[in-house]
């Protein structure tokens, strides 16, 4: 949450930063603001969008070779320009932008105010900067060392970029809790909370960690910790293409990361899986295969979608592997006391690798003990960095603020993973792990005939774009998808959405159906399927409309539902991955129809840093 970029060197720092932003803008737009340093320092913010920005200061003077952008999604104070990033310390010396909350930040105003400061917005950013520059001006040490004690008495998740008028070409910044990879060029640097606002420039780029301190120059990268030791900055390659990040032809990077699925499943599964030779290989399962085979248990922490993929993975676990699988919010789990014993994995699954909660939560795990194994997207994020061990999903760059791409990453690999340790534990029988094996191998292909049935999709969404409410029903494997389902729905149509398991219908939801309320069941031919076709019933009885998503040759609900969606034939434990495809693109359509931003619906962010 909130983008942050920087740079520093020979080239003009504002089209760097501003490109730069407008490819961090998934991580907040609430407003954006950008500080040059050109004799003297240049502040521009606004509330709003980047473009925004961009239009307003169009002609102005913007020259500089060392500058810092952000863009804020809102935590204290309200979206408007005063709130906007970067704040100006009292003497105009300073400029600083933030990724993040600064928890005692009451306090720390509170001592200020008794000195006399007074401040022009209600962000703790500008409470902290504020607090850096009393520490430098009292203490008569430079900006660095001020910044080194101000952290030690700081609270909280940040990441924080200085610019200040006495150093006109360094960047001062550090991390805890929130990202920070810098890009190493050829006599210069940049920043940011992902690689993205770099791609063009450099491969070569360096995660800064938790308590680090980077003093940033042109032709110099020093990284220190809060004790002013020095650490060697270790160089990591970026393995991303520019065309990664962009839209491709497509209208909105959400419809492109749905298409991207066959692919992107593909890669997920190319070089792990060989159904031929009936293997999986997955070092980092391999690495680990005897913590696995003993353990007592899984615990999978994880929030939002990842969530969803989790609960999937506890079915499938379950089954195939005969190990007990909890699954957990991130967000309660850091705060309870959990029970941990010898022999519990925890398994983290993110897209982002930067979850807050979920971050926190596994280091709270791995501090008593537990081994974490991570199921991640971004490469060289956090979690993927603190875990024992892992899987990358390979989706690439998930742009678009719901999550779908990752989603099906996240399934594929937990498959694998489940299919590995059921192999090695013996309780898979050979046959049925073949014929797992082989319909894994065969889902990109069936997703993309589900894809190029995607206007039958867009036809039912302008069918129910009006709709206040919609149920999403689901049983055994399917359940998950019908929480998946009602979560994208509601996050890029806002239409209020639940889901449910379709039995569970009877004991309270059931109330809400009439002629009017959309029920979408995921009925797929599984073991459930009769069940699921009475479920069908009992809402028909009520009058509500039926869509469901079912297999092809199914003979039975289309003589019940109002619409259909048919996926491709698919084993139970692998359907999902397919289910989930029409609720994606059901979602996407019914936004689009709603004229909804789906790119960056409302009050969201990716990448939730913040708690
Ligand atoms: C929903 C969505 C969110 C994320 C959640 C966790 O479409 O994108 O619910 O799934 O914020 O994010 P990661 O997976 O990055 O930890």
């Amino acid at each position: 949450m909130c983008g942050i970029v920087g740079y520093t060197g020979p080239k003009e720092a504002y089209p760097i930063v501003i490109t730069g932003l407008k490819r961090l803008e998934y991580r907040g737009y609430d407003s954006t603001g950008v500080a040059l340093l050109d004799n003297g320092l240049k502040v521009y913010k606004k509330k709003g969008r980047v473009s925004e920005l961009e239009q307003t200061i169009f002609g102005k003077d913007l020259h500089s070779h060392c500058g810092i952008g952000h863009t804020r999604w809102a935590t204290h104070g309200e979206p408007s320009d005063r709130n906007a990033h970067p704040h100006v310390s009292a003497s105009g010396k300073l400029a600083m932008i933030h990724n993040g909350i600064i928890e005692n930040y009451a306090q720390l105003k509170q001592e200020l105010t008794n000195k006399g400061y007074t401040f022009t917005s209600e962000t703790d950013t500008e409470v902290l900067l504020n607090f850096i520059e009393d520490i430098r001006e009292n203490n008569q040490c430079d900006l660095e060392e001020a910044v080194r004690v101000a952290l030690k008495r700081v609270t909280g998740a940040y990441v924080i970029l200085l610019l200040d008028t006495d150093n006109p070409d360094t960047i001062i910044a550090a991390r805890k809790g929130s990202p920070l990879v810098i890009g190493v060029g050829n006599g210069e640097h940049f920043l940011g909370s992902d690689a993205s606002p770099m791609l063009e420039y450099t491969k070569d780029v360096v995660y800064v960690n938790d308590y680090e301190l980077a003093i940033v120059k042109p032709d110099e990268l020093i990284l220190k910790n809060l004790g002013n030791e020095k650490i060697t900055p270790f160089i990591t390659k970026l393995d991303i293409e520019l065309a990664a990040i962009e839209k491709g032809g497509y209208d909105h990077f959400m419809l492109k990361e749905i298409f991207e699925q066959p692919s992107t499943i593909h890669d997920c599964l190319r070089g792990r899986l060989d159904a031929d030779a009936g293997t999986i290989t997955m070092s980092g399962i391999q690495n680990n295969i005897e913590h696995f085979k003993e353990a007592n248990r899984i615990i999978m922490v994880a929030c939002g979608t990842s969530w969803h993929a989790a609960l999937l993975a506890e079915y499938i676990i379950e089954e195939l592997c005969r190990i007990p699988v909890e699954v957990e919010y991130a967000s309660e789990f850091r705060y309870r006391n959990p029970v941990i014993n010898k022999g519990d994995i925890i398994v983290a699954i993110s897209q982002s690798g930067e979850t807050a909660d979920t971050l926190v939560a596994i280091e709270r795990a791995k501090e008593n003990g537990a081994i974490i194994f991570g199921i991640v997207n971004v490469v060289g994020s956090s979690i993927a960095r603190i875990s024992d061990g892992g899987a990358y999903t390979h989706a690439g760059p998930e742009i678009g603020v719901a999550s779908t791409k990752a989603f099906t990453g996240q399934l594929a690999v937990l498959t694998m993973m489940a299919l590995k340790i059921a192999k090695e534990k013996k309780t898979i029988s050979e046959e049925r792990y073949r014929k797992l094996l082989l319909e894994l191998e065969a889902v990109p292909e069936k997703v993309d005939a589900i894809l190029k049935n995607a206007g039958d999709v867009k036809k039912i969404a302008e069918k129910y774009k009006s709709a206040g409410d919609a149920l999403f029903l689901g049983r055994g494997y399917n359940f998950p998808i019908a929480l998946e389902g009602a979560l994208k729905l509601k996050e890029i149509s806002y239409i209020h959405a639940e889901g449910y398991p379709a039995a569970e219908m009877k004991h309270g939801p059931i109330a809400l159906v009439d002629e009017n309320l959309p029920v979408i069941f995921i009925a797929t031919q599984d073991s459930y399927h009769e069940k699921i076709v009475s479920n069908i019933q009992e809402i028909k009885a009520r009058k509500g409309k039926v869509i469901a998503v079912i297999t092809e040759g199914d003979d039975i609900i289309p003589g019940m539902a109002d619409d259909v969606f048919y996926v491709p034939p698919a084993d139970e434990i692998i359907a999902p991955m397919l289910s989930t495809i029409p609720l994606q693109l059901l979602s996407y359509y019914v936004g689009i129809a709603k004229g909804v931003d789906v790119d960056k619906p409302r009050n969201l962010a990716k990448s939730v840093t913040v708690e």
